[in-house]
């Protein structure tokens, strides 16, 4: 078979990024810009300021990744970019990029679901095994998904409120922990105890997850002791919080795997770079006899390695959008 050079683009939220990706396997060129820096001044991503970000970066970043990965226009085979979901605006920029060099250069465009790209990183570790199922923890998403063969998702549940990443930067935010929260909050909690009684949510037989709940008994907790003027213990508050989160996810996911008698799992979205996360599930699928994959760590945020590794998959599988393509802020994968 020919080699695919897939050029992916990537800007549903704060990061401009460019990749391009052959066969859906080797990497030869990631730029990525990130606007963290400009955000956190604000305590989260603004909307309206991440889309003029992405129109000042997009050529800059794309060009860098076309110099890097020694390659032009003409060697690329197909275009895949992110539609959705995410943030609207950022969304239009990175699309009409796409479609522009889609119709200059006659490319194929390949429209990838921003958590398809988020598995796919997955596969640059080493190929995906089918059947798997995929954890997909991030900032805006908590779900649970069975592959049976390439590129074919079966959600088997999901959040019914706060994402987990969500919810770790809203906790940290009541700790005064800068924006994005979850990194540190993920390292104070390794620097703490689990003393803190915290509730287990949504602890029943489904997939699915639910986090406001915990978001609030912590808010409210933090609340009530400042009232009472006592200290917090901000690392044992953050290793309680972790082991609520890690116990309930960690027990869902094993218990789906063990129900479709699946022996693969794969890690996706910003949350699989949590040490709490890794270390439990480790272990647990350890005991099973479950293979697991981690993303690469620089490759559990947003990059668009991830989405030129799923937009060949899309590619092999004939999925083609024309020049009509949109962007969508919420729209399921399967
Ligand atoms: O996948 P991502 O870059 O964006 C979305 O598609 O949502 O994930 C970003 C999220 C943020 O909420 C961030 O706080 C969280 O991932 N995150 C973490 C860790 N690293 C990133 N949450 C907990 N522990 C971490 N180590
Ligand atoms: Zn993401």
């Amino acid at each position: 078979m020919k080699d695919a050079l897939i050029l992916g683009i990537e800007s549903s939220c704060d990061e401009t990024s460019c990749s391009i990706v052959k066969n859906g396997t080797t990497e030869l060129a990631t730029i990525i810009s990130s606007q963290i820096d400009i955000h956190k001044d604000y305590g989260g991503v603004v909307p309206e300021i991440a889309s003029r970000e992405h129109v000042k970066n997009i050529t800059i970043v794309l060009e860098e990744c076309l110099t890097e990965a020694k390659v032009t226009m003409d060697d690329i085979d197909a275009i895949a970019i992110t539609y959705g979901p995410g943030l609207i605006g950022s969304l239009l920029i990175g699309l009409e990029a796409a479609k522009t060099l889609a119709f200059i250069h006659n490319k194929p465009l390949i429209p990838v679901h921003h958590i398809a790209g988020h598995i796919y990183a997955n596969n640059l570790v080493r190929p995906l095994t089918f059947p798997l199922i995929a954890l997909v923890v991030s900032g805006g998403h908590t779900e649970l998904i069975y592959m049976k063969e390439n590129y074919s998702f079966e959600k088997l549940g999901g959040t019914k409120d706060d994402a987990v990443g969500e919810c770790y930067d809203k906790v940290a935010r009541v700790l005064d922990i800068p924006y994005p929260g979850g990194p540190l909050l993920d390292k104070m909690a390794h620097e703490g105890n689990a003393t803190y009684d915290l509730p287990t949510p949504l602890n029943d037989d489904s997939y699915d997850f639910s986090f406001s709940g915990l978001k609030s008994a912590v808010i409210n907790l933090v609340h009530n002791e400042q009232q009472r003027g006592n200290t917090i213990r901000k690392e044992d508050l953050a290793a309680s919080f972790q082991k609520v989160v890690v116990d309930v996810i960690t027990k869902k996911t094993i218990r789906a795997l063990n129900n479709y008698q699946v022996k693969n799992l794969i890690v996706a979205g910003g949350v699989a770079a949590n040490r709490g996360l890794r270390e439990s599930l480790t272990t647990e699928c350890q005991k099973e006899g479950i293979d697991l994959t981690f993303p690469p760590m620089k490759y559990c945020t947003d990059n668009a390695a991830m989405i030129a590794t799923a937009g060949f998959y899309a590619y092999q599988k004939g999925d083609r959008a024309d020049l009509s393509l949109n962007a969508k802020s919420s729209v399921p994968l399967s």
